[in-house]
């Protein structure tokens, strides 16, 4: 088997091993049935902290507390959990690392599209058996929410509101009845104590396939914010960012801190409409400017500062990277990004470099 640390990305429960068994060693709370650790030590994990023994638990999820909890006592009750927010509030890297801690496997996904049908959510056939045999169990693929069923698993499902509303409801019965119906077999899947679905959704595709009430009855809703101030998601950017460059290796770059809080100022400036000093008005771009894509603009940014720079992250790193993420609709935001780049890059001390790295990369 390939060794964890030659993995491109491995899972939450394989890149964080030592810190989930430190936690289950010293974790002596109650644990709902199936689970592999106590709801505190769930939170524990996503939020950080210093356990008892001395182990130093890396924060994974920055944001309030009391959302965490909520979302890990929803699943220990009967309701399931609907993680909601714009793009980039990090739904998918919770619903993993929720998955990964309450159950110690994350990787039963249904991966939500327009093209997702109900055999991803029920079950398929192996049709080779199918014609050979007739339908029998064997015979049955699994989706992976049955075998979160019989396994007493978390299933995952991303971006349910992009699935057919006809397909979404196929996931009524097994919410509500805790039961998958096999009517070829004159057979069900019963959910073992244990199973639960965590379900992501974005908040720019209402609409889009909306939740039938039935449906959303059955979810408990937590919606992921923004990062609150700058300092939050400096600090954000930072933790991930010096995570994604252990993974891929990169040589180290120390001098980071001055340019990742300027990436973090542009996009927080250009997402809400306003200068940080709040006299600015200024026009927000078509894209999302998320924490997600200010965290892979400065990655890249490292990848050119180790291999082709001075040992410094420089603006001209993070330049093309930026107005990449800027410029979605050429002609838009290329308009919103010039007015920027005059009226409020190019007045500020300090960010002459900046201003003219920018320059250079845009159109
Ligand atoms: N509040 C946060 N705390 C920790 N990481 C965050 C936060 N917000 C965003 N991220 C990071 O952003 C990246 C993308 O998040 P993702 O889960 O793909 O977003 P979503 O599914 O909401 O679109 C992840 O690497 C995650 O670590
Ligand atoms: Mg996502």
């Amino acid at each position: 088997m390939t060794d964890t640390a030659d993995l491109l990305r491995p899972h939450a429960e394989q890149a964080f091993a030592d810190e989930l068994a430190a936690l289950a060693a010293v974790d002596d709370r109650p644990r709902p049935p199936a689970w592999r650790l106590s709801p505190w030590a769930v939170v524990t994990y996503l939020l950080g902290g210093t356990l008892a023994d001395g182990t130093v638990v890396s924060p994974k999820y920055v944001g309030p507390r009391r959302l965490v909890e909520v979302a890990v006592a929803t699943l220990a009750t009967d309701r399931a959990l609907l993680l909601l927010g714009v793009p980039g509030t990090a739904k998918t890297w919770v619903s993993e690392h929720l998955a990964a801690a309450v159950s110690g496997r994350s990787t039963l996904v249904v991966q939500g599209t327009s093209g997702t049908g109900e055999d991803a959510i029920r079950y398929g056939w192996n049709y080779a058996r199918l014609l050979a045999e007739g339908p029998t169990q064997a015979a049955v693929v699994p989706s992976p929410v049955m075998t979160a069923m019989r396994e007493a698993s978390i299933a995952r499902v991303e971006e349910l509101t992009r699935i057919p509303s006809d397909v979404q409801d196929a996931l009524i019965t097994i919410l509500s009845e805790k039961s998958l119906p096999v009517p070829e077999l004159g057979a069900e899947v019963q959910a073992a104590k244990g199973f639960n679905v965590i379900a992501t959704a974005n908040d720019r595709d209402r609409g889009v396939n909306e939740l039938s009430s039935a449906l959303r009855r059955r979810f408990n809703t937590v919606v992921l914010p923004l990062p609150g101030t700058a300092a939050e998601e400096v600090d954000i950017v930072t933790r991930r960012v010096a995570q994604l460059g252990r993974a891929l290796e990169l040589p180290p770059v120390p001098a980071a801190a001055e340019e990742i809080a300027r990436v973090v100022t542009v996009f927080r400036e250009l997402r809400s409409g306003r200068t940080e000093d709040g006299r600015t008005a200024v026009k927000t771009p078509s894209g999302t400017m998320s924490t997600a894509e200010a965290i892979s603009v400065v990655t890249s940014g490292l990848a050119l500062a180790a291999h082709f720079g001075d040992g410094v992250l420089r603006p001209a790193d993070v330049a093309a990277g930026i107005v990449g993420a800027v410029v979605k609709d050429p002609s838009s935001d290329t308009v919103a990004w010039t007015e920027y780049l005059e009226a409020v890059v190019r007045e500020r001390r300090d960010w002459a470099d900046f201003y003219r790295a920018c320059r250079e990369v845009t159109a």
